[in-house]
């Protein structure tokens, strides 16, 4: 009945998305504000559509937040769904095949800024909610909250979810942000890796030099930012920061060994990649390095010159962006404050080095012996004919560990995008067999929630 419903409606889904994908939401650019408030209301729209009680744009001092509900009854149980309706910004757009904005499909796929991280997604859930209403297959309450600051730090959700208690009370959340291993291999994310983000600003002389005249007799921040940016990382692939690996959690052999019974082909990993050799912290594996290991890398470095052609400079100033990924039992600002001590610790005297913070967030792991674990296992099992895989997976998703202290509750992450579909970058792209069978899949997780 439920596939019948998607199948026969998968036009007028696809259709809804496209328009709401060609807002650009771009949380990051204050150019695109506007449209950041177009793609809330555009939610909003398809709530009040699909038969929620209420729906509402909650303002705060950034991005509104879309909340919604439908209370059948409040003996029921609650699942509380979360997503984001921002995008990251679609630069360079000179690498993409086609404009960002306008969603197309080629070769089944949805490519557009958005199409999986997150709004394809989220998507999913309004049309599997959608689908309940129409079947009379809804069997509990549902809230919904969907934010418009993730991909920048979220950083009023937490004052959000701190105000609005009782309002958010539920069971259980559920997320669909994360990815499966494969159309072949289904899994369900079982922890995420925290954040520290950080730059650092170095500056040498109090103008830009000729490089001739002055070269060789000055220190050049660019140069002194390289060097210690090197000197972040051991030969051994290690971070070098005093105390880094301190609150690190150790996990056994046996954990080991499980997560690396998760299907995974270095071979095809290094074709997807056009690689012919990776490389990571020596002692673990590919799956290990990205799901339960710590690490440090530059996001972006500039200064000086950067123009067409050439112009000799020695610049005034160096600054990189750099971010470090957690897990369990790092602590953000505990990273942060050891980053920059660090940092200004190994700050050669002939430069002024600054470190300031961004965002951050906690890692998290969620319960797998858990009835809505069980219950989104269960829901696999039916639509993929399969069980899926439990796995840790490399970004982060700050709410999680947010929602865990503040509402004492567990999340279940039902992601449904996939490694190479480029989130974050040029090309960005969705499965339509992905969306389809998330709707599916996320129908049955709250059947089977309820029953068990
Ligand atoms: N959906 C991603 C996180 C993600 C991607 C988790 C793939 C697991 C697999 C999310 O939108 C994101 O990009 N998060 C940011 C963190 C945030 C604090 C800016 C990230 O991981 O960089
Ligand atoms: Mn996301
Ligand atoms: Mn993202």
């Amino acid at each position: 009945m439920v596939r019948e419903y998607i199948v026969s409606n998968q036009q007028r889904f696809l259709d809804e998305l496209f328009q709401w994908l060609r807002i650009p939401s771009v949380s990051a650019d204050s150019r695109h504000k506007e449209d950041v408030r177009k793609a809330a209301e555009f939610l909003k729209g398809k709530f009040t559509g699909a038969g929620v009680d209420k729906v509402e744009i909650c303002e705060t001092k950034g991005h509104p937040i879309v909340y919604a509900e439908k209370i059948i009854d409040p003996s029921l149980p609650t699942v509380l769904v979360y997503g984001h309706y921002d995008v990251q910004p679609a630069d360079p757009l000179n690498l993409w095949d086609s404009p960002p904005f306008e969603p197309v499909i080629k070769n089944d796929k949805i490519f557009a800024r958005g199409s999986c991280d997150d709004k394809g997604q989220v998507y999913m859930h309004v049309k599997a909610f959608e689908i309940m209403m129409k079947l009379k297959l809804l069997p509990c309450n549902v809230k919904f909250m969907v934010e418009g600051e993730e991909e920048v730090g979220s950083d009023n959700l937490g004052t959000f979810v701190k105000e609005n208690k009782t309002k958010l009370k539920a069971d259980i959340i559920l997320i669909s942000d994360t990815a499966l291993i494969s159309l072949d291999h289904p899994s369900i994310t079982t922890g995420l890796r925290g954040l520290s983000y950080m730059q650092v600003e170095v500056t040498g002389p109090n103008r830009d030099l000729h490089s001739g005249v002055y070269g060789g007799a000055v220190a050049n921040p660019v140069n002194v930012l390289c060097d210690m940016i090197a000197s972040l990382h051991d030969e051994n692939g290690k971070v070098t920061i005093p105390g880094f690996y301190n609150k690190v959690q150790e996990l056994s052999k046996s954990e080991r060994e499980a997560i690396n019974k998760a299907p995974f082909s270095l071979d095809e990993y290094k074709k997807e990649l056009g690689m012919e050799e990776i490389k990571g912290e020596k002692g673990y594996t590919t799956v290990e390095r990205t799901g339960i290991r710590p690490t440090l890398d530059v996001n972006g470095i500039w200064g000086g010159y950067t123009g067409e052609g050439a112009k000799t400079v020695l610049p005034s100033k160096a600054h990189a962006k750099i971010s470090m990924r957690l897990v369990p039992n790092q602590v953000s600002s505990e990273i942060t404050e050891l980053f920059t001590k660090h940092i200004e610790s190994i700050a050669p005297p002939y430069v002024k080095v600054t470190v300031t913070a961004h965002h951050g967030g906690e890692p998290a792991v969620t319960p797998t012996d858990s009835k809505a674990f069980k219950a989104a296992s269960t829901a696999f099992e039916e639509v993929w004919g399969k069980t899926p895989i439990p796995t840790r997976d490399g970004g982060s998703i700050p709410i999680v560990a947010l929602f865990k202290g503040e509402l004492g509750l567990d999340t279940v992450l039902m992601g449904f995008g996939l490694d190479s579909d480029a989130i974050h970058s040029p090309n960005e792209h969705y499965g339509v067999k992905n969306f389809v069978l998330g709707i599916e899949t996320i129908v049955a997780f709250y059947k089977h929630f309820v029953k068990a």
